[in-house]
C-alpha cells in the first residue's frame, strides 16, 4: 500500500508543514473538523479495502489507466526530444480532477457524511463534485460567486442536471473568494454531516497531502507506461500548475529520482511584469502569506490583500499555489516557469493540427513549454507532458480568441 501513494522526502510533517509552507490556519470551530478528517484519512489510506474500492472506481468509472501517447508528428516537427502526452483528458468528466474527487467522495462516505459542499470559480470543480455526489448518492451544494454564476451558465446548468444546488454568493466581490467564505460558513454550521471537497492540492492540512495522494496514480501509471515504451525513466516531466494537483500527481512518484527533471508552468497571462495581468506566483511578485487556511506564496499587496489575477484559462487563474509546490520551488527540485496567453493559444492550435488533440487551455500551458523545450534537447531524451484535461470546455474562449465570426452568429441565433 505504501507504493500506492509513493511517499517521498519532501512530504509534510505531522502538522502538515512542507518545510515552512502549509500548516492549518482555520477558525477554532473548524479545528475538530480537520482533526476528524486527518484521522479518517490516515485510517482509510492504510485500509486495503478502501484502496481496492478506489482502484475499482479509477478503472471502471473513470476509465483508467489513461494512455501515455507518443506524439510522433509533433516530435518530428520540432526535431528534438521525444514528446509523450499523459492524456488525463480521457478520464470521465474530461480532466484529472475526477481522481481526487472520487477519493474524497469515497472518504466522505466512509466518514458517514451526507452532504458534499464545494466552492467553484469557473465551475469545473463544482461540476466534478456534483458528478461524484450523484455517483455516491450524497446531497451536493456548490457555492459560486454571483458574477461567476452569470458568466458560467453551461457549467451551472450541468451541475443542476446532476442534482446539485448551486448557491449564487451575493456578498463581497461576488467571486471565488466570497464563495470560499460561504462554503466555510456552511461547514462551520454543519460539521457533523458535511464534507468540504477541495479541488486542488492546497488548503489547510490534511488536504494538500491527501489530494496529492489521490492524484499520485497519474505518475505511477506514467512510470510503468514509459518503462514499457522506452525501458527507462522519463528525462523531463512537464505540467501546468494552478493550485497544483495535476503537477504534483505527475511528479510525486518521481521526486526521489534525481535524474528526472521537472518543470511546472504557471499562467503568464498578458505578461508577468504587472500584478493583475497574470497568475504566476513564483515569478517574483508572489509574497509569503497565509490565505484560505495555509501558508504559501500568494499574489497579494503589502497588506496581504489578495490581488486580481488573469489567465486565458480559468483553472490557472488563482492567486495562491499549493504548499508542497512552494517547498519544491524553494528546494529547487522542480523548476517553475510560465507561459503567456498568446503562447498558450498557439500551443493549443499546434497540438490540434499536428496530433488531432484539443488540450484544455490549462494543459496547453504545459504543451507550450514542451514546444519550447523539445528542440533544445537531443533526440534520445523524452519529455512527458501532462494533458490534465481536454479542451471541449474551452470552446467559447477559443472561438472568441481566434475571432470566429460564424460562432458569434451561431450564438446569436441560439439566443434569439
Ligand atoms: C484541465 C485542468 N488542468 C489544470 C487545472 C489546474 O488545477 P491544478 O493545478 O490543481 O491541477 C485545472 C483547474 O481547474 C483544470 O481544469
Amino acid at each position: 500500500m505504501k507504493n500506492f501513494f509513493s511517499p517521498n522526502q519532501y512530504d509534510a510533517d505531522q502538522l502538515g508543514y512542507f518545510g515552512q509552507f502549509g500548516g492549518s490556519f482555520v477558525p477554532e470551530l473548524l479545528v475538530p473538523v480537520l482533526e476528524e478528517l486527518t484521522k479518517a484519512y490516515e485510517e482509510a489510506k492504510n485500509d486495503p479495502s478502501f484502496i481496492a474500492e478506489l482502484e475499482n472506481l479509477y478503472k471502471n468509472y473513470s476509465g483508467r489507466p489513461t494512455p501515455l501517447y507518443f506524439a510522433e508528428n509533433l516530435t518530428r516537427q520540432l526535431g528534438g526530444a521525444k514528446i509523450y502526452f499523459k492524456n488525463e483528458g480521457l478520464n470521465h468528466t474530461g480532466a484529472h480532477k475526477i481522481n481526487h474527487c472520487l477519493g474524497q467522495a469515497l472518504l466522505a462516505k466512509r466518514m458517514g457524511k451526507k452532504r458534499l459542499i464545494a466552492e467553484t470559480g469557473a465551475g469545473q470543480h463544482g461540476l466534478a463534485t456534483a458528478t461524484v455526489a450523484a455517483r455516491f448518492g450524497l446531497e451536493c451544494v456548490v457555492y459560486m460567486g454571483a458574477v461567476d454564476v452569470e458568466r458560467q451558465r453551461p457549467n451551472v446548468f450541468w451541475m443542476e442536471q446532476l442534482g446539485a444546488k448551486v448557491v449564487a454568493v451575493e456578498h463581497g466581490t461576488k467571486r471565488l473568494k466570497d464563495a470560499v467564505t460561504a462554503a466555510l460558513q456552511d461547514l462551520i454550521a454543519n460539521p457533523n454531516d458535511t464534507y468540504y471537497l477541495l479541488g486542488s492540492a492546497l488548503g489547510p492540512h490534511p488536504y494538500p497531502s491527501m489530494v496529492r495522494d489521490f492524484q499520485n496514480i497519474v505518475g505511477r501509471e506514467v512510470r510503468a507506461q514509459h518503462h514499457e515504451m522506452e525501458n527507462k525513466l522519463p528525462d523531463y516531466l512537464v505540467a501546468c500548475v494552478g493550485g497544483g494537483s495535476n503537477a504534483i500527481g505527475l511528479f510525486n512518484d518521481f521526486l526521489n529520482e534525481p535524474d528526472v527533471k521537472m518543470i511546472a508552468v504557471e499562467a503568464g497571462g498578458r505578461g508577468v511584469e504587472k500584478i493583475g495581468d497574470h497568475a504566476a506566483r513564483l515569478q517574483g511578485q508572489g509574497k509569503l502569506g497565509v490565505v484560505e487556511g495555509y501558508k504559501s506564496y500568494f499574489l497579494t499587496d503589502d497588506d496581504g490583500q489578495v490581488q486580481p489575477t488573469h489567465s486565458i484559462s480559468a483553472g490557472l487563474d488563482y492567486a495562491g499555489i499549493g504548499p508542497e509546490h512552494a517547498r519544491l520551488f524553494e528546494t529547487g527540485r522542480v523548476h517553475y516557469t510560465y507561459a503567456t496567453d498568446d503562447k498558450v493559444l498557439a500551443a493549443f492550435k499546434t497540438l490540434a493540427r499536428t496530433e488531432g488533440i484539443f488540450a484544455a487551455l490549462e494543459s496547453s500551458h504545459a504543451v507550450a513549454e514542451a514546444i519550447r523545450l523539445a528542440p533544445t534537447l537531443p533526440k534520445d531524451k523524452t519529455i512527458v507532458v501532462n494533458l490534465s484535461g481536454r479542451g471541449d470546455k474551452d470552446i467559447f474562449i477559443v472561438a472568441e480568441a481566434v475571432g470566429d465570426v460564424k460562432w458569434k452568429e451561431y450564438l446569436k441565433t441560439k439566443s434569439g
